[in-house]
Protein backbone atom coordinates (compact mmCIF):
# COMPACT_ATOMS: atom_id res chain seq x y z
CA UNK A 1 0.00 0.00 0.00
CA UNK A 2 2.73 2.32 0.96
CA UNK A 3 4.39 1.52 -1.93
CA UNK A 4 1.70 2.43 -4.36
CA UNK A 5 1.14 5.88 -2.28
CA UNK A 6 4.65 7.06 -2.72
CA UNK A 7 4.31 6.25 -6.99
CA UNK A 8 1.26 8.35 -6.63
CA UNK A 9 2.68 11.55 -5.05
CA UNK A 10 5.82 11.08 -7.38
CA UNK A 11 3.16 11.75 -10.37
CA UNK A 12 1.40 14.16 -8.12
CA UNK A 13 3.71 16.34 -7.37
CA UNK A 14 5.31 17.60 -10.54
CA UNK A 15 1.67 18.38 -11.45
CA UNK A 16 0.75 20.67 -8.27
CA UNK A 17 4.48 22.20 -8.63
CA UNK A 18 3.12 23.42 -12.20
CA UNK A 19 0.21 24.18 -10.97
CA UNK A 20 1.68 26.55 -8.21
CA UNK A 21 4.00 27.91 -10.98
CA UNK A 22 0.87 28.86 -12.87
CA UNK A 23 -1.04 30.32 -10.57
CA UNK A 24 1.91 32.41 -9.55
CA UNK A 25 2.80 33.72 -12.80
CA UNK A 26 -1.08 34.28 -13.47
CA UNK A 27 -1.16 36.51 -10.89
CA UNK A 28 1.86 38.41 -11.38
CA UNK A 29 0.74 38.99 -14.85
CA UNK A 30 -2.69 40.22 -13.46
CA UNK A 31 -1.21 42.74 -11.35
CA UNK A 32 1.11 43.90 -13.96
CA UNK A 33 -2.27 44.29 -16.36
CA UNK A 34 -3.75 46.17 -13.25
CA UNK A 35 -0.87 48.11 -12.38
CA UNK A 36 -0.74 49.49 -16.30
CA UNK A 37 -4.47 50.02 -16.38
CA UNK A 38 -4.12 52.40 -13.06
CA UNK A 39 -0.93 53.52 -15.04
CA UNK A 40 -2.95 54.70 -17.96
CA UNK A 41 -6.30 55.59 -15.81
CA UNK A 42 -4.17 58.21 -13.72
CA UNK A 43 -2.07 59.29 -17.18
CA UNK A 44 -5.83 59.85 -19.15
CA UNK A 45 -7.44 61.70 -16.17
CA UNK A 46 -4.39 64.56 -15.76
CA UNK A 47 -4.38 65.02 -19.63
CA UNK A 48 -8.23 65.60 -19.72
CA UNK A 49 -7.43 68.13 -16.93
CA UNK A 50 -4.59 69.95 -18.50
CA UNK A 51 -6.92 69.38 -21.67
CA UNK A 52 -9.64 71.12 -20.02
CA UNK A 53 -7.23 73.84 -18.23
CA UNK A 54 -5.56 74.91 -21.66
CA UNK A 55 -8.99 75.11 -23.17
CA UNK A 56 -11.44 76.69 -20.38
CA UNK A 57 -8.83 78.41 -18.43
CA UNK A 58 -5.64 79.39 -20.80
CA UNK A 59 -7.23 79.35 -23.51
CA UNK A 60 -4.26 78.26 -25.36
CA UNK A 61 -6.00 75.81 -27.28
CA UNK A 62 -9.43 75.92 -29.42
CA UNK A 63 -11.53 73.18 -28.53
CA UNK A 64 -14.70 74.78 -30.62
CA UNK A 65 -14.88 74.03 -34.41
CA UNK A 66 -17.58 75.73 -36.19
CA UNK A 67 -19.95 74.56 -38.75
CA UNK A 68 -18.46 75.54 -42.07
CA UNK A 69 -21.33 77.70 -43.39
CA UNK A 70 -21.71 80.77 -41.61
CA UNK A 71 -25.61 80.18 -39.90
CA UNK A 72 -27.97 83.09 -40.09
CA UNK A 73 -31.32 81.56 -39.52
CA UNK A 74 -30.72 78.59 -37.28
CA UNK A 75 -33.60 76.18 -36.31
CA UNK A 76 -33.29 73.51 -33.37
CA UNK A 77 -36.18 70.77 -34.21
CA UNK A 78 -37.17 69.03 -30.47
CA UNK A 79 -38.89 67.07 -29.49
CA UNK A 80 -40.20 67.32 -26.52
CA UNK A 81 -39.62 71.33 -23.83
CA UNK A 82 -36.59 70.64 -21.74
CA UNK A 83 -34.69 68.78 -25.04
CA UNK A 84 -32.67 72.46 -25.29
CA UNK A 85 -31.47 72.73 -22.26
CA UNK A 86 -31.03 68.75 -21.45
CA UNK A 87 -29.01 68.25 -24.88
CA UNK A 88 -28.68 71.25 -27.04
CA UNK A 89 -26.93 73.49 -24.54
CA UNK A 90 -23.77 73.94 -25.41
CA UNK A 91 -25.03 74.98 -29.26
CA UNK A 92 -28.19 76.74 -28.45
CA UNK A 93 -26.05 79.28 -26.28
CA UNK A 94 -23.03 79.30 -29.21
CA UNK A 95 -25.30 80.36 -31.59
CA UNK A 96 -27.76 82.57 -29.78
CA UNK A 97 -24.92 85.06 -28.87
CA UNK A 98 -23.78 85.05 -32.29
CA UNK A 99 -23.77 88.81 -34.22
CA UNK A 100 -26.73 88.30 -37.14
CA UNK A 101 -27.71 85.30 -36.02
CA UNK A 102 -31.34 84.42 -35.56
CA UNK A 103 -32.46 81.33 -33.65
CA UNK A 104 -35.88 79.73 -34.16
CA UNK A 105 -36.86 76.15 -31.75
CA UNK A 106 -39.47 74.50 -33.10
CA UNK A 107 -40.47 71.69 -30.43
CA UNK A 108 -42.85 68.93 -32.14
CA UNK A 109 -44.86 67.57 -28.62
CA UNK A 110 -46.17 69.91 -25.72
CA UNK A 111 -44.77 66.56 -23.50
CA UNK A 112 -48.82 65.65 -22.78
CA UNK A 113 -47.63 62.30 -21.81
CA UNK A 114 -47.96 63.60 -17.91
CA UNK A 115 -51.34 65.81 -19.13
CA UNK A 116 -49.57 68.65 -18.53
CA UNK A 117 -48.75 70.37 -22.38
CA UNK A 118 -49.65 73.77 -21.14
CA UNK A 119 -47.02 73.85 -18.04
CA UNK A 120 -44.53 72.50 -20.04
CA UNK A 121 -45.16 75.03 -22.48
CA UNK A 122 -44.63 78.00 -20.42
CA UNK A 123 -41.64 76.55 -19.04
CA UNK A 124 -39.94 76.27 -22.55
CA UNK A 125 -40.93 79.50 -23.28
CA UNK A 126 -38.91 80.25 -20.11
CA UNK A 127 -36.25 78.16 -20.04
CA UNK A 128 -35.55 79.92 -24.33
CA UNK A 129 -35.80 83.31 -22.31
CA UNK A 130 -32.94 82.41 -20.23
CA UNK A 131 -30.62 80.84 -23.62
CA UNK A 132 -31.35 83.72 -25.87
CA UNK A 133 -33.98 82.38 -27.87
CA UNK A 134 -36.63 85.31 -29.03
CA UNK A 135 -40.31 83.94 -27.53
CA UNK A 136 -41.61 85.25 -31.40
CA UNK A 137 -38.87 82.49 -32.47
CA UNK A 138 -40.68 79.63 -30.48
CA UNK A 139 -42.66 77.13 -33.05
CA UNK A 140 -44.75 74.75 -30.10
CA UNK A 141 -46.53 71.95 -32.20
CA UNK A 142 -49.49 70.10 -30.36
CA UNK A 143 -50.36 67.21 -33.03
CA UNK A 144 -52.85 64.34 -32.01
CA UNK A 145 -50.70 62.11 -34.27
CA UNK A 146 -46.86 62.81 -32.40
CA UNK A 147 -47.77 62.38 -28.90
CA UNK A 148 -45.07 62.20 -25.78
CA UNK A 149 -43.89 58.68 -25.67
CA UNK A 150 -40.94 56.67 -25.24
CA UNK A 151 -42.42 53.72 -27.26
CA UNK A 152 -44.20 55.91 -30.28
CA UNK A 153 -42.47 55.99 -33.16
CA UNK A 154 -43.80 59.25 -34.79
CA UNK A 155 -45.12 59.45 -38.72
CA UNK A 156 -42.27 60.25 -40.52
CA UNK A 157 -44.05 62.05 -43.36
CA UNK A 158 -46.34 64.54 -40.91
CA UNK A 159 -43.28 65.67 -38.83
CA UNK A 160 -41.38 66.43 -42.36
CA UNK A 161 -44.14 68.52 -43.13
CA UNK A 162 -44.33 70.16 -40.18
CA UNK A 163 -40.66 70.64 -39.92
CA UNK A 164 -40.87 71.94 -43.66
CA UNK A 165 -42.78 74.77 -43.08
CA UNK A 166 -41.31 75.96 -40.79
CA UNK A 167 -37.43 75.75 -42.80
CA UNK A 168 -39.71 77.70 -46.23
CA UNK A 169 -41.18 79.88 -43.65
CA UNK A 170 -38.39 81.42 -41.79
CA UNK A 171 -35.67 80.57 -44.89
CA UNK A 172 -33.41 78.85 -42.56
CA UNK A 173 -30.34 77.94 -43.60
CA UNK A 174 -29.01 75.38 -40.64
CA UNK A 175 -31.42 73.03 -39.76
CA UNK A 176 -30.09 71.32 -35.79
CA UNK A 177 -32.16 67.92 -34.56
CA UNK A 178 -31.23 64.77 -33.16
CA UNK A 179 -29.12 61.86 -34.96
CA UNK A 180 -30.68 58.42 -35.92
CA UNK A 181 -30.05 57.34 -32.45
CA UNK A 182 -32.02 59.56 -30.48
CA UNK A 183 -29.52 60.53 -27.74
CA UNK A 184 -30.78 57.26 -25.74
CA UNK A 185 -32.77 56.05 -28.67
CA UNK A 186 -36.02 57.65 -27.26
CA UNK A 187 -38.25 56.88 -30.36
CA UNK A 188 -39.52 60.61 -30.65
CA UNK A 189 -36.46 61.60 -30.96
CA UNK A 190 -35.14 59.15 -33.74
CA UNK A 191 -38.28 59.94 -35.48
CA UNK A 192 -36.97 63.31 -35.69
CA UNK A 193 -34.17 62.37 -37.40
CA UNK A 194 -35.72 60.16 -39.86
CA UNK A 195 -38.26 62.86 -40.62
CA UNK A 196 -35.54 65.28 -41.93
CA UNK A 197 -33.39 62.87 -43.30
CA UNK A 198 -36.84 61.69 -45.38
CA UNK A 199 -37.12 65.54 -46.83
CA UNK A 200 -33.48 65.84 -47.52
CA UNK A 201 -33.20 61.89 -49.59
CA UNK A 202 -37.04 63.66 -51.47
CA UNK A 203 -35.05 66.69 -52.17
CA UNK A 204 -37.54 68.46 -50.53
CA UNK A 205 -35.48 70.77 -48.35
CA UNK A 206 -34.15 73.51 -50.33
CA UNK A 207 -30.13 73.32 -51.17
CA UNK A 208 -29.40 76.16 -48.94
CA UNK A 209 -30.60 74.45 -45.69
CA UNK A 210 -27.19 72.66 -43.98
CA UNK A 211 -28.68 70.46 -41.95
CA UNK A 212 -26.42 68.99 -38.90
CA UNK A 213 -27.37 66.23 -35.98
CA UNK A 214 -26.23 65.89 -32.59
CA UNK A 215 -24.03 62.94 -32.28
CA UNK A 216 -25.13 60.56 -29.44
CA UNK A 217 -22.62 58.42 -27.55
CA UNK A 218 -22.15 55.53 -25.78
CA UNK A 219 -23.44 55.48 -21.86
CA UNK A 220 -19.79 55.27 -20.63
CA UNK A 221 -19.14 58.27 -22.43
CA UNK A 222 -22.50 60.32 -21.60
CA UNK A 223 -21.51 60.39 -18.25
CA UNK A 224 -17.75 61.03 -18.66
CA UNK A 225 -18.00 64.75 -18.49
CA UNK A 226 -14.64 66.15 -18.81
CA UNK A 227 -13.41 63.18 -18.86
CA UNK A 228 -14.43 63.07 -22.85
CA UNK A 229 -12.71 65.61 -23.90
CA UNK A 230 -9.64 64.05 -25.89
CA UNK A 231 -12.57 61.37 -27.47
CA UNK A 232 -14.69 64.28 -28.37
CA UNK A 233 -11.61 66.23 -30.04
CA UNK A 234 -10.28 63.27 -32.14
CA UNK A 235 -13.53 61.41 -33.29
CA UNK A 236 -15.87 64.41 -34.12
CA UNK A 237 -15.30 67.23 -36.78
CA UNK A 238 -18.12 69.93 -35.48
CA UNK A 239 -17.38 70.77 -32.08
CA UNK A 240 -18.96 73.27 -28.85
CA UNK A 241 -18.47 73.56 -25.65
CA UNK A 242 -20.00 75.34 -22.65
CA UNK A 243 -17.69 77.23 -20.08
CA UNK A 244 -18.46 77.09 -16.81
CA UNK A 245 -20.26 80.59 -16.43
CA UNK A 246 -22.29 78.80 -19.48
CA UNK A 247 -22.94 75.53 -17.47
CA UNK A 248 -24.64 77.86 -14.56
CA UNK A 249 -26.68 79.13 -17.42
CA UNK A 250 -27.66 76.30 -18.75
CA UNK A 251 -28.78 74.89 -14.92
CA UNK A 252 -31.12 77.74 -14.37
CA UNK A 253 -32.59 77.44 -18.03
CA UNK A 254 -33.04 74.13 -17.01
CA UNK A 255 -34.55 74.89 -13.48
CA UNK A 256 -37.57 77.10 -15.28
CA UNK A 257 -38.70 73.26 -16.15
CA UNK A 258 -40.02 73.11 -12.54
CA UNK A 259 -41.97 70.11 -13.55
CA UNK A 260 -39.14 68.23 -15.02
CA UNK A 261 -36.60 69.50 -12.31
CA UNK A 262 -36.44 66.34 -10.12
CA UNK A 263 -33.70 64.44 -8.29
CA UNK A 264 -32.78 62.01 -11.13
CA UNK A 265 -32.52 64.62 -14.06
CA UNK A 266 -30.58 66.64 -11.92
CA UNK A 267 -28.29 64.13 -11.39
CA UNK A 268 -28.00 63.23 -15.26
CA UNK A 269 -27.11 67.00 -15.74
CA UNK A 270 -24.53 66.89 -13.23
CA UNK A 271 -22.77 64.43 -15.08
CA UNK A 272 -24.16 64.51 -18.31
CA UNK A 273 -21.30 65.41 -20.99
CA UNK A 274 -24.22 67.19 -23.04
CA UNK A 275 -23.58 70.20 -20.20
CA UNK A 276 -20.65 70.78 -21.76
CA UNK A 277 -19.70 69.14 -25.23
CA UNK A 278 -21.53 69.38 -27.85
CA UNK A 279 -20.69 67.37 -31.22
CA UNK A 280 -22.92 67.51 -34.40
CA UNK A 281 -21.95 65.61 -37.58
CA UNK A 282 -23.30 67.30 -41.17
CA UNK A 283 -26.49 65.14 -42.30
CA UNK A 284 -24.77 63.03 -44.96
CA UNK A 285 -27.35 61.87 -48.33
CA UNK A 286 -25.35 58.80 -49.11
CA UNK A 287 -25.52 57.49 -45.09
CA UNK A 288 -29.00 58.64 -44.79
CA UNK A 289 -30.12 56.49 -47.48
CA UNK A 290 -28.75 53.42 -46.15
CA UNK A 291 -30.67 54.50 -42.35
CA UNK A 292 -34.00 54.82 -44.23
CA UNK A 293 -33.49 51.44 -45.44
CA UNK A 294 -32.87 49.99 -42.31
CA UNK A 295 -35.47 51.82 -40.56
CA UNK A 296 -38.02 50.19 -43.28
CA UNK A 297 -37.42 46.77 -42.60
C1 LIG B 1 -19.07 79.68 -31.27
O1 LIG B 1 -18.21 78.65 -31.69
C2 LIG B 1 -17.22 79.05 -32.63
C3 LIG B 1 -16.43 77.86 -33.03
O2 LIG B 1 -17.13 76.70 -33.03
C4 LIG B 1 -16.33 80.09 -32.02
O3 LIG B 1 -15.38 80.53 -32.96
C5 LIG B 1 -17.16 81.25 -31.55
O4 LIG B 1 -16.35 82.17 -30.86
C6 LIG B 1 -18.27 80.79 -30.64
N1 LIG B 1 -19.11 81.91 -30.37
C7 LIG B 1 -19.58 82.20 -29.17
C8 LIG B 1 -20.36 83.43 -29.09
O5 LIG B 1 -19.37 81.47 -28.21
C1 LIG C 1 -53.34 70.31 -27.35
O1 LIG C 1 -54.51 69.95 -28.04
C2 LIG C 1 -55.48 69.34 -27.23
C3 LIG C 1 -56.67 68.99 -28.11
O2 LIG C 1 -56.26 68.31 -29.24
C4 LIG C 1 -55.90 70.30 -26.12
O3 LIG C 1 -56.83 69.67 -25.27
C5 LIG C 1 -54.67 70.71 -25.33
O4 LIG C 1 -55.03 71.67 -24.35
C6 LIG C 1 -53.62 71.29 -26.23
N1 LIG C 1 -52.43 71.54 -25.45
C7 LIG C 1 -51.76 72.69 -25.52
C8 LIG C 1 -50.58 72.80 -24.66
O5 LIG C 1 -52.08 73.59 -26.25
Amino acid sequence: MSQDFSWLQSRWIPIIGWFKSIQLELRTYLNEVLEHLLLFLIFYIILCLLLYLLIMQWKLLSFRKDVKVTPKRVLFVIAHPDDECMFFGPTVLNFTRRPGCLVYLMCLSTGKNYGMGTIRKRELYAACKVLGIKEECIIVQNHSYLPDSMSVKWPAEIAAQLILHQVALYDIDTLITFDKHGISRHLNHCSLYFAVAHLSTTKQLPNSCNVYVLESVNIVRKYWLLLDIPISYILSRIRYIATNTDRCLLKRAMQQHQSQYVWFRKLFLRFSRYQMINTLQKMDRQDIELDLELDDD
